[in-house]
């Protein structure tokens, strides 16, 4: 396999990388001397326009296209947030790369906010990653020092205050809206839409909220062209993504992929995954996080329709719901045969249930039930029933609520019994075994 092209993780591994030195020994920096000496901030937002790239957090919206819409109303400050709280199950390569590179996210913030027009930017850290927001303050005291932050920056007159700030501690806190509200002192809680961030953010002015691994696209950008950025990938999915791979492989950890690579070789192949391990065979895979739809092996590997199913925003949706999933935010677990389902499912619906906020009665009771519903079958006290009460309440939950968490709830249960019916089945038929032994199905109603 051809070595692939690495945009964000090229410079991991380089010992002392993550001192300001080495980092600018290294050509670290060189794309804030660019944008910022030798390109006006519309010249900068044309590039990411026309390298596609589109944010990482998770719904994959084009980049260029949200800077675009941010307002800009005279005499009123605008900002720039950097969600990197990611608590997605399944999902750590923002945590691994300001961990590894931090001077790879500074840089693309300081191009970002030159960009934007933001004299004030955020870095919005999962709270419970303290060592990380420490290794970020240490960098930006260290970019300061060198000129690169603060006031009058490389003496072109712009100014940028960077702010780490830890997170909440909940899930919901990377919703973009509750992010903001949690960012402000308060409780985070989604906002209603609209006023979009874009027109009424952080402190009702405009803000542009993006993920770590899109903002730390901007040097490579600004260093090489949007143009050169948008012929990497396949089609409209453009350039590079982070996927933290985890599970039954024998490789697990954070890989850089081309995207438009293909699932099999993305699994199977030394250079990524290395396979399932010893003995076992692939079962399942949830491929962008716990919140998209799980899909069995067979339809991981190929479409419905027989294509191979690629890496990318467009192939790995190719199906609908019937038969595809989504990248998501590039959460890629898979499981062996050994897994259950039926557990699984239950667990992420724990989680979905514990995580919402509340606001919205769907959510709120929806993910309850769920919970509860699932946790019966498991236990070995469900009903034949169950499994259509299941498809109503999530049917109830999708689309019905302020923000997406409802969604994400919804679809791991509705995925899960549509491909794995029979499994749901089996734990009701033969209750006494399922409790009994943990058990496992294996296409066989009778035996365990
Ligand atoms: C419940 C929930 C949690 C989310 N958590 C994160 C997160 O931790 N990090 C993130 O970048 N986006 C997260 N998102 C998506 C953000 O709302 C938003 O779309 C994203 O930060 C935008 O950045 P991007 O355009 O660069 O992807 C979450 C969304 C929801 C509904």
């Amino acid at each position: 396999m051809a070595e692939s092209i690495k945009i964000l993780t090229d410079k991991i591994g380089i010992e002392g990388i993550e001192n300001f030195d080495v980092y600018r020994k290294n050509g670290g920096y060189k794309a804030v001397e660019k944008a910022i000496k030798k390109m006006s901030p519309d010249e900068v937002l044309d590039e990411v326009k026309k390298s596609g790239v589109r944010g990482r957090g998770g719904a994959g919206f084009p980049m260029g296209m949200k800077w675009g819409f941010l307002a800009k109303p005279e005499g009123v400050p605008r900002y720039l947030v950097c969600n990197a709280d990611e608590s997605e199950p399944g999902t750590f390569k923002d945590h691994y790369l300001m961990k590894s590179n931090p001077h790879l996210l500074i840089e693309g913030m300081i191009i970002s906010s030159f960009t934007l027009g933001a004299n004030t930017s955020f870095i919005y850290v999962r709270g419970e990653l303290m060592y990380v927001i420490y290794i970020l303050e240490k960098a930006i005291a260290e970019a300061k020092k060198a000129g690169f932050l603060g006031k009058n920056i490389l003496g072109s007159g712009y100014d940028l205050q960077l702010v780490v700030q830890p997170g909440g501690g909940a899930y919901i806190c990377g919703e973009e809206t509750a992010l903001l509200e949690s960012l402000e002192g308060k409780r985070g809680n989604p906002r209603n839409k609209p006023p979009f961030p874009a027109v009424k953010g952080l402190y009702q002015c405009p803000t542009v909220v993006n993920n770590v691994e899109s903002i730390s696209t901007t040097p490579w950008i600004v260093l090489n062209g949007g143009e050169s950025y948008s012929k990497i990938g396949l089609g409209r999915s453009t350039g590079t993504k982070l996927i933290s791979a985890s599970g039954h492989i024998n490789n697990p950890g954070v890989y850089e992929i081309e995207l438009g690579l293909p699932v099999e070789e993305f699994i199977y192949s030394d250079d990524y995954l290395g396979g399932i391990r010893p003995g076992h065979e692939l079962k399942a895979v949830v491929a962008g996080g716990s919140s998209v739809p799980i899909l069995p092996a067979a339809l991981i590997l190929k479409t419905a329709d027989g294509n191979s199913r690629l890496m990318s925003y467009e192939s790995l949706s190719e199906g609908g719901f019937q038969s595809g999933t989504m990248l998501g935010s590039g959460g890629f677990i898979a499981m062996d045969e050994t897994t259950c389902i039926v557990r699984n499912t239950w667990n992420f619906a724990r989680f979905y249930h514990h995580e919402s906020c509340g606001q919205c009665s769907p959510c709120r009771e929806g993910t309850g039930w769920m919970d509860k519903v699932l946790y019966r079958i498991e236990h070995g006290l469900g009903n034949e029933r169950d499994i259509d009460l299941l498809v109503d309440v999530a049917k109830r939950i999708e689309g019905n609520t302020i923000c997406p968490l409802g969604d994400a709830a919804a679809w791991p249960v509705a995925s899960a019994i549509r491909h794995f019916r029979d499994e749901f089945e089996w734990h009701i038929k033969y209750p006494n075994e399922a409790i009994k032994y943990q058990a496992v199905y294996k296409g066989d109603m009778i035996k365990v």
